[in-house]
């Protein structure tokens, strides 16, 4: 890869967005009202907006390694708050993939530095589910498995936050999980019960 050629496509995709609409940047330039917060993982096949069809403005967009949720990282709750009490969006997504390296290496056992806090909070994951879990036999199944639970366990962590409670009683907002089927491209909708783990949580997690 040359890094030259990124300058040489910018100034062609400048040029294509122009031609389909001569005022595109002074819109973009307006300021933007995404309907949408994206959740997913840093992997570089799964590319956020390109696989939902949607451009510059529509969607906001969190990426870190395995699509998590974690209470205490400022990075991922300070684009959830802003999301959802100051752009105002009306669903939050948490879209994982299969195949996915972060979710691979917290299934074994190596010592993997910086990487261990981080990867424990999907270790957390396999022991709620590892009944579930260690009844699969396919490592493989078992593994897209993981993918999916770690999924739904990251919207619950989004339904236990304050920003995500409120705009759920003011505007109805909503949580979805869905999952990136890297082998097809498809996008799967995990459909995860949003009002019910909403209902059973609350008794310990409400907050408002
Ligand atoms: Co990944």
């Amino acid at each position: 890869m040359q890094v030259d050629n990124v300058f040489k496509n910018n100034e062609k995709w400048i040029k294509e967005k122009l031609a389909t609409d001569p005022k595109f940047f002074d819109e973009l330039g307006k300021g933007q009202n995404p309907e949408l917060l994206y959740i997913g993982c840093s992997d570089s096949r799964v590319t956020a907006e390109d696989l939902m069809g949607m451009g510059p403005g529509e969607v906001f967009v969190h990426r870190n390694i395995a699509n998590m949720v974690i209470s205490i990282d400022l990075n991922v709750m300070s684009v959830v708050n802003y999301a959802v009490e100051h752009l105002k969006v009306n669903h939050v997504v948490v879209c994982g993939h299969y195949s996915c390296g972060g979710v691979k290496a917290a299934m074994q056992s190596a010592d993997l530095g910086i990487l261990n806090p981080w990867l424990r909070n999907i270790r957390d994951v396999f022991r709620i589910h590892k009944d579930e879990l260690n009844a699969i036999e396919d490592e493989d199944k078992k593994y897209d498995r993981l993918v999916e639970l770690n999924v739904q366990e990251q919207c619950v962590n989004l339904i236990k936050t304050a920003a995500v409670q409120k705009a759920y009683r003011d505007r109805g907002l909503k949580v979805h999980g869905w999952v990136f089927d890297i082998h097809t491209g498809k996008l799967i909708d995990l459909k995860i019960d949003f009002e019910g783990i909403l209902k059973n949580i609350m008794e310990i997690y409400h907050l408002d």
